[in-house]
């Protein structure tokens, strides 16, 4: 009606309220033909819920139906029996009030699926914990078990419930159930013996054998065969379609162990079940005498084991009457007619109280047992579903109680929906003229009344002495009664209730209590108990508050889709439909609280759009008169707006359908600002808290180096004042560092070569150490250098050093001949005239080079070779050999300490061969001395002269050279017989700074 309904939901109208023409049966009948033409079984009064039996399975009842009704307000989806669970559900809740809903409707109208399916909703939708779970299951698990038991196949429904059900769901303050409690009325036991043409006794006997097992039908005694048995017989019709009674078998037993059953309990229960099978089968035969005597042995051998009793006194008992006369114990025998209502009477009674027992059983099992839980606080939602009216041709002694607990609860009906509607506009202040309805309540008094009621007449007659009949009580009542007397009365011989006493079956021990045989006053008949009973239920459904499922049969045939309308005009006559809705529809087709009415439509006006600041009755009259209601369509009242025509509230609907396409736009569009904008703001949150976790952890760490740089610069100045004093806590720490920071100083700039003599000053503690490790790193690197040099740099070093020893410091043009390397020899083969080579033979020349002979005499430069040989330095000419000196004979070496090449070889006068000394000039005047010093070995008498040197000329004749330096070379004989020479200053001695590794490595060798 009011939310997006699908088309098909809009099939008429889905509320009777909203019929324009209310008053007319005709067209409520067609609204409710057209709906359920379209499957729509389920359509509002106000807040009644009429629901058509469709006879067939609708996919209405799936969890996702579920879903869309649970927590939805009643209007704003399709009628259904989930909205009447929930609105009560929520009721509860909300308000903490109790609720219940009632189900009424004749046989086979849906009430038991109506309520099945109320249970299933709490089931699935409320909130659940594990122990709720176990009351979850065991709620719905009772209906299987009881409908076993108290359902039966009948002419008009062949799951007809054959006993009146309430039952009260416990929720604790979360809305979870928690526990259940059901409460039975009056079982038709009479079917037990009895049943008529096309009907069936109840489910149990059938379901126990086709389902049951062959051990367990050879245990109790029994045959797959319902045909055997005399109260299966009697309505010849052991098998309905819609039934499989093998299947429901295991949904029964399955049902019994989850309730809580145990398999003895099981064992005992199913003996019953078969034993009342073997009662029916028992079979009397007549004495002459006229009493009874039983011609079935085997019926009472399985009947004493199955009941736990002595087959000798059950046999009695069921052949027999005690009698007290006179205090007197008499056994009186019956004769067969009596015999046999004896037993049957035993067969109800053993049912119906089994059937009591296995209602207080499951009511065990459902209570709540937790001690911390008050179940005085629990919060309970009822549900009724009676057996609904029946009509026959002739109505027992059941349907009549069956008949008057459905106008009781039509009264109740009356009571609450009607007079409460009219209540309703006078709480709201609305004129309002009182509608007319035919009140039921002169049929219940008719039935109920005192002394002049039919249960008043009945018990009468029951209690009368002398020989009350039904004809006596239908010559009061003037209509036909069969058996009413007796089923009123409820009788069962005493010697049967004392066998039945001694049972040893654990169940029949609590349902034939012993304290009932020494009970002296008279039991209620059944009538004024079902009436007390009525009374009670009245009270307890009073108590709460109502909802109505008002189930309606479309069929008498059981067929879907079949719509009888005689039928269906007769069930909405007597149900009070249509003076329902003129109730509803008198005053005002519909009313709405002002906080519901202005939230659904504030839309449609500009002052009321979004958000409406005062009074919502304002709010709603600023509305309507936007809308252009005219006075006379609506009134206000305290709390609600009611609207007089239904058209005015669909032509408000339509205009809000045009309006949700624009609103839809807008809700789009803020809607994807708003997500977008909380995206942002999340995102941009989420980055804050990042930066600010961030920075703070920079700034703990910035904290922390702090701290520590703090710490070590205090340390560091203590250390410093303390540095002076022995190791101690307060300069350790500098000391260590000092010494740290120079090793690692130290690690840095190691020297990388031999020459580098740079090396970081060492503070005090480290200077003996420093110096260690100075002279480690030396020796280190100078037995790298000496490991890495090749043999003939050696050999060129330590002529070097030879040299370095002679002349260092000493002569002039020593610097300029340190870079230069030393050769092995100035002279090679070809320079050497070959017969002198043949002269000298194999003797090895060590070195020759090209030099100047100054004569002794006029000093004239002769041009020569100097060759060193192994033992002698040998003077040549061209070939000729001139002059051989033995190094033995060589006296010593004469040079100056100007830049000249000038040398003087001494040798011994006493060597006649020997000319005197010679006097020698060469180019490479460093290293040709040096040559000659190593292959004479006179390092030692190489002698370096200041201005002149003197030499033997001959024997005992001496000649003098004088060195002067000059700007230009020049050697001749001067004035005064000397050999002067000039030697030129050498320009450039920077050649030496540019070499001094080689002379520095040279000195080194003599140190490794
Ligand atoms: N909502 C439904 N959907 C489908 N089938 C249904 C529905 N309600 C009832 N029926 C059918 O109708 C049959 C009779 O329904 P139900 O047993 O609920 O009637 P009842 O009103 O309880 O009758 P009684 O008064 O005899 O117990 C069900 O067995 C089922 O086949
Ligand atoms: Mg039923």
């Amino acid at each position: 009606m009011e939310s997006a309904l699908t088309a098909r939901d809009r099939v008429g109208v889905q509320d009777f309220v909203l019929l324009e023409n209310y008053t007319s049966e005709v067209a409520f009948i067609e609204n409710l033909r057209k709906r359920f033409k379209e499957n729509l079984i389920y359509t509002y009064i106000g807040s009644v819920l009429v629901s058509m039996n469709p006879y067939k399975d609708l996919e209405i009842y799936t969890k996702q139906h579920m879903e869309r009704y649970r927590g939805v307000n009643f209007y704003e989806v399709s009628p259904h029996i989930y909205a009447v669970a929930d609105n009560a559900y929520r009721s509860m809740r909300t308000e903490r009030r109790d609720q219940c809903i009632l189900i009424s409707g004749e046989s086979g109208a849906g009430k038991t699926e109506a309520s099945k399916k109320v249970l299933q909703y709490y089931a699935i939708t409320c909130p659940a914990s594990e122990h709720v779970q176990t009351v979850k299951d065991r709620l719905l698990q009772s209906n299987p078990v009881l409908e076993a038991f108290g359902n039966a196949k009948t002419l008009r429904n062949d799951n007809s419930s054959r006993f009146g059900k309430y039952m009260d769901i416990q929720f604790d303050f979360k809305g979870a159930p928690v526990g259940g409690h059901i409460i039975n009325y009056l079982l038709e036991k009479s079917r037990v013996v009895h049943q008529s043409h096309g009907e069936r006794n109840f489910h149990i006997f059938y379901q126990l054998i086709e389902g049951g097992e062959e051990d367990l039908l050879r245990r109790l005694g029994l045959e797959k065969n319902p045909q055997q048995y005399q109260y299966l017989v009697k309505g010849n019709c052991p098998k309905v379609s819609s039934i499989n009674d093998r299947n429901d078998w295991k949904i029964v037993r399955k049902a019994l162990s989850i309730i809580g059953f145990t398999d003895d309990e099981v064992e005992e229960l199913l003996n019953i079940i078969a034993s009342v099978l073997h009662l029916g089968n028992v079979q009397y035969g007549g004495e002459d005498s006229g009493s009874a005597y039983i011609t079935t042995e085997t019926q009472i051998k399985y009947l004493a084991r199955l009941l736990g009793v002595d087959g000798t006194v059950l046999k009695e008992a069921l052949t027999h009457k005690k009698i007290i006369a006179k205090g007197e114990e008499l056994m009186s025998p019956l004769n067969q007619e009596q015999a046999a209502s004896a037993r049957d009477a035993l067969s109800k009674a053993i049912y119906g109280r089994t059937f009591t027992w296995l209602v207080n059983k499951i009511n065990d099992s459902l209570a709540f047992k937790d001690d911390s839980f008050n179940s005085k606080n629990a919060s309970v939602i009822g549900l009724l579903d009676i057996y609904g009216f029946e009509v026959f041709q002739n109505n027992s002694f059941e349907q009549f109680c069956i008949n008057y607990c459905n106008e009781k609860l039509q009264q109740l009906f009356i009571e609450l929906t009607l007079k409460s509607e009219q209540e309703e506009y006078e709480a709201e202040g609305i004129t309002w003229e009182p509608v007319q309805y035919f009140n039921n309540k002169i049929i219940c008094d008719l039935v109920e009344e005192k002394f002049k009621g039919i249960i008043s007449i009945l018990d009468e007659e029951c209690l009368r002495p002398g020989d009350a009949s039904d004809i006596t009580f239908l010559e009061k009542l003037e209509d036909t009664v069969g058996g009413f007397l007796d089923k009123n009365n409820d009788l069962l011989f005493r010697n049967l209730k004392e066998a039945m006493c001694m049972s040893e079956n654990k169940i029949l021990t609590q349902c034939f209590d012993r304290e009932e045989l020494t009970d002296k006053k008279r039991p209620e008949t059944a009538a004024t108990q079902f009436k007390n009973s009525l009374a009670k239920l009245m009270e307890i459904l009073m108590s709460k508050e109502p909802s109505y499922v008002r189930c309606i049969k479309p069929n008498d045939a059981k067929q879907a889709g079949r719509f009888d309308e005689v039928l269906i005009r007769h069930q909405v006559k007597y149900l009070g439909l249509m003076e329902n809705l003129r109730v509803r529809r008198a005053g005002f087709a519909y009313r709405r609280r002002y906080e519901t009415f202005l939230q659904r439509y504030k839309s449609l006006c500009p002052d009321t759009w979004p958000n409406w600041d005062g009074r919502l009755v304002d709010g709603v009259s600023t509305l309507v008169k936007h809308l252009g209601y005219k006075p006379e369509e609506y009134k206000l009242g305290r709390t609600k707006i009611f609207i007089r025509f239904p058209k005015t509230l669909f032509a408000t609907e339509d205009a809000l359908e045009v309006r949700k396409h624009s609103l839809a736009t807008q809700l789009q569009s803020s809607w994807k600002g708003y997500s977008q904008k909380t995206k942002y703001r999340k995102m941009r949150q989420s980055a804050i808290k990042i930066q600010a976790w961030w920075r703070g952890i920079l700034a703990c760490r910035k904290a922390k180096r702090r701290r520590e740089a703090a710490n070590t610069i205090r340390r560091f100045i203590k250390g410093f004042i303390y540095r002076h004093q022995p190791r101690c806590p307060e300069n350790e720490y500098f000391l260590d560092y000092v010494r740290y920071s120079f090793l690692m100083k130290l690690h840095r700039s190691l020297p990388k070569t031999v020459l580098d003599k740079s090396w970081p000053t060492p503070p005090p503690a480290l200077v003996e150490a420093s110096e260690q490790l100075r002279k480690l790193c030396m020796q280190n690197m100078v037995w790298k250098y000496c490991k890495n040099i090749n043999p003939e740099w050696k050999h060129q070093l330590e002529q070097k050093m030879v040299a370095s020893e002679i002349f260092k410091d000493k002569k002039d043009n020593y610097p300029q001949s340190v870079p230069k390397l030393f050769v092995d020899t100035r002279l090679n083969g070809e320079d050497i005239n070959p017969k002198l080579q043949q002269a000298l033979g194999n003797e090895k020349m060590k070195y020759a080079v090209p030099v100047t002979k100054y004569d002794r005499n006029g000093y004239k430069a002769r041009n020569r070779q100097l060759l060193l040989m192994a033992n002698s330095a040998i003077i040549v000419e061209e070939g000729k050999l001139k002059q051989c000196i033995d190094y033995s004979s060589l006296k010593g070496i004469s040079v100056s300490s100007l830049s000249d090449g000038m040398f003087v070889l001494h040798v011994t006068c006493e060597d006649n061969k020997q000319k005197g000394d010679v006097v020698l000039q060469c180019e490479h005047v460093i290293e040709t001395l040096t040559k000659v010093a190593i292959c004479a070995d006179k390092m030692n008498s190489i002698n370096i002269n200041q201005g002149s040197i003197k030499f033997n000329v001959a024997q005992g004749k001496e000649g003098i050279i004088d060195f002067t330096s000059g700007s230009e070379l020049l050697i001749a004989k001067a004035k005064n017989g000397h050999l002067s020479v000039v030697s030129i200053a050498p320009r450039n001695n920077n050649l030496y700074v540019h070499f001094p590794a080689l002379l520095s490595l040279s000195s080194l060798f003599g140190k490794c």
